[in-house]
């Protein structure tokens, strides 16, 4: 049997983020333009894993101490089947935790069934409440309403705590901080806010859009005292912080200016089954032949790539970029 791999820098594979589509339902502006990814964009769904193939990755990954697994898309919500994908990943050894990211539009449909194939929790994207904003904001493509229908189908589903992602840029959605904060308040969700990276090739990152968490922390705790919370385990991205008014909890992800490489325990994997060992990386490394091998063929490859690891993109920004096109986010999952 492989050994837990530690890569170059001494960090353990204990997170894999697994991507089970590359097509999405909207197309926000720093992820998938929708002048850059148009609707016949060339998705593939024959290079698509199969369920048989995904469940054998994650099985192999388990082997290797993996033991926190994320799906996550595009848009995971629209891979067909995936409650019967999700049953089978919950009951590999090993798996402590299973989550998914979404953006909630197609929610309200299938949160029972999720739960019930034993889906543990969900992250949701959501980066405005104004609708009119929200609209622009996921390319046109989504609304407001059903992603608050989608919120409330989960909680009756059973769904506890669940945490939102809010990526802020200054002059697009940076206004609508506080309001984001009041509405979760109480809630006994976690809105996180994330600074805005410059990921992928098409976002057209601008370093003076990005919002720094300082700055919102002190917009918030200007209206509401925060007290800052320790993590709730190593390598955790976002500072969190409690409410001094017993509100609830609130965090920030700094990528950009406070970087978290030294900690990250995080591989990712695309719909297609290729391996990348950083949100930045170039190209992936393809899988699909190992899982032909077999379960413990598959692990002991994939050990020795995870051994191989050096990536420590954020903390290098700029000087690590050099001519290297980096992956698409909508094809990693973020
Ligand atoms: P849990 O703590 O397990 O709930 O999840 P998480 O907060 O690690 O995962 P989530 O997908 O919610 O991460 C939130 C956001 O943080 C992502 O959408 C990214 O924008 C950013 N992020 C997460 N992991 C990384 C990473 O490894 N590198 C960088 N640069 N950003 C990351
Ligand atoms: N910057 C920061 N976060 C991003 N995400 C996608 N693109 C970016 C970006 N450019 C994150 C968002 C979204 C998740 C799927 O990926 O948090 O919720
Ligand atoms: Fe789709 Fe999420 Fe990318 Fe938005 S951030 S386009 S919802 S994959
Ligand atoms: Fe991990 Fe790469 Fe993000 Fe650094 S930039 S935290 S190595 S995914």
């Amino acid at each position: 049997l492989p050994q837990a791999p530690l890569d170059r820098l001494g960090r353990p594979l204990h997170d894999l983020r697994l991507s089970v589509i590359e097509a999405c339902n909207f197309r926000c502006g720093y992820c998938m333009p929708a002048d850059r990814v148009p609707d016949d964009y060339g998705y593939d769904r024959a290079a698509r894993l199969s369920f048989d193939e995904i469940e054998t990755l994650v099985r192999g990954f388990a082997r290797l101490g993996m033991h926190k697994l994320r799906l996550t898309g595009g848009e995971p919500l629209l891979r067909k089947g995936l409650p019967t994908l999700v049953e089978r990943l919950a009951k590999i050894p090993g798996i402590e935790d299973l989550a998914m990211t979404t953006n909630a539009s197609l929610l309200a449909r299938h949160a029972q069934a999720l739960r019930d194939a034993g889906l543990q929790r969900l992250t949701i994207s959501l980066d405005a409440l104004d609708p009119a904003l929200f609209r622009e904001l996921s390319g046109r493509r989504g609304e407001i309403d059903d992603v608050l229908d989608g919120v409330a189908a989960a909680e009756r589903a059973g769904f506890g705590s669940i945490k939102f992602n809010c990526v802020v840029q200054r002059g697009v959605n940076d206004h609508e901080v506080e309001r984001m904060a009041e509405h979760f308040r109480n809630s006994g969700h976690v809105l996180r806010f994330i600074e805005y990276m410059d990921v992928g090739t098409c976002n057209g990152w601008d370093r003076a859009r990005v919002v720094p968490s300082r700055e919102l922390h002190a917009r918030i705790h200007a209206r509401w005292p925060l007290r800052a919370l320790d993590a709730n385990y190593r390598g955790e991205v976002a500072q969190r912080h409690a409410y001094a008014d017993g509100a609830g909890e609130i965090g920030f992800i700094s990528s950009v200016t406070a970087p978290f490489c030294g900690d990250c325990q995080r591989a990712r994997v695309s719909a297609d089954g290729s391996l990348y060992t950083c949100l930045f990386s170039g190209d992936g490394q393809p899988m699909r032949g190992w899982l032909a091998e077999g379960e413990g063929a598959f692990a002991a490859r994939l050990s020795e790539a995870w051994s191989r690891r050096t990536d420590r993109y954020s903390e290098l920004r700029g000087s690590a970029r050099g001519s290297r096109k980096p992956v698409e986010m909508f094809l990693v999952g973020g």
